[in-house]
């Protein structure tokens, strides 16, 4: 399942258009990209350049309007849920009336892995420095807290493909680097892939890989934005 250099994505000349409304917004032009087994890409760029609708691509969130994505190694976008992609979102993406360790225990349930999800997420919790927040409701934690929470969330399944918008968006320089630092080790232990959209050059520099986004366009190196 998880041999070195196996695509986990392929996205071919994705493109995505909005057109809700007034004129239509071209997010995402032709972009073409992979993610293998053992990947780790920083997706950078300003604000409004299509990190967050290709990364809702790849995590089969959203369509492209043209040209295709596929996971070779899950099957089709039915295959992915069953906890084959954990996602990490830009927004609060917390069940308000569930503690922190309750969310991050829900993949797990929804999966039909009930038996020792509150354990688990409690492991996990603990992982990432946040087990004192785990009888917290979402209402009682900081934006960066539950960004984090959200994170551990994404990653209680043991996914292949990790996939997080701005993880460290809410965060001071110094936690967010531990917080990345606790996502490598995770990540390298259980041979996940990891893809992070983030505005934040100290943070991208420390993947392998960087893209870059610029209205729309993917390219695969550090440019000027
Ligand atoms: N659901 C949507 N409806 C209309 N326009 C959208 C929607 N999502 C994103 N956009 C537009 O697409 C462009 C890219 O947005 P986004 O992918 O969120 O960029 P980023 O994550 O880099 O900030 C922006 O111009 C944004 O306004
Ligand atoms: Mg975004």
């Amino acid at each position: 399942m998880r041999s070195p250099g196996q695509i986990l994505v392929d996205v071919d000349r994705a493109k995505r258009v909005f057109s809700a409304g007034g004129a239509p917004t071209v997010a995402l032009e032709k972009a073409t990209c992979r993610v293998s087994v053992g990947d780790r890409i920083a997706l950078v760029g300003q604000s409004g350049s299509g990190k967050s609708t290709l990364l809702h691509i790849m995590a089969g969130l959203d369509q492209p309007t043209f040209g295709t994505v596929k996971w070779p190694a899950f099957g089709a976008v039915g295959g992915l849920r069953s906890g084959k992609i954990g996602i990490a979102f830009q927004s609060q993406s917390l069940v308000g009336w569930l503690t922190a360790v309750e969310n991050v225990a829900l993949p797990l349930q929804l999966a039909g892995h009930g038996e020792d999800a509150h354990g688990n997420a409690h492991d996990a919790l603990a992982r990432f420095g946040l087990d004192h927040l785990s009888d917290k409701l979402p209402e009682e934690l900081s934006g960066g807290q539950a960004q984090r929470i959200s994170l551990v969330r994404a990653t209680i399944t043991n996914p292949p493909l990790f996939v997080a918008d701005e993880p460290t968006g809410q965060l001071d320089r110094q936690t967010g680097k531990e917080l990345v630092d606790m996502l490598f080790q995770w990540a390298d232990e259980n041979e996940v892939a990891v893809v992070v959209a983030t505005h934040d050059l100290t943070i991208a520099e420390r993947f392998r890989t960087i893209w870059t986004m610029q209205r729309g366009l993917l390219y695969p190196a550090v440019g000027e934005f």
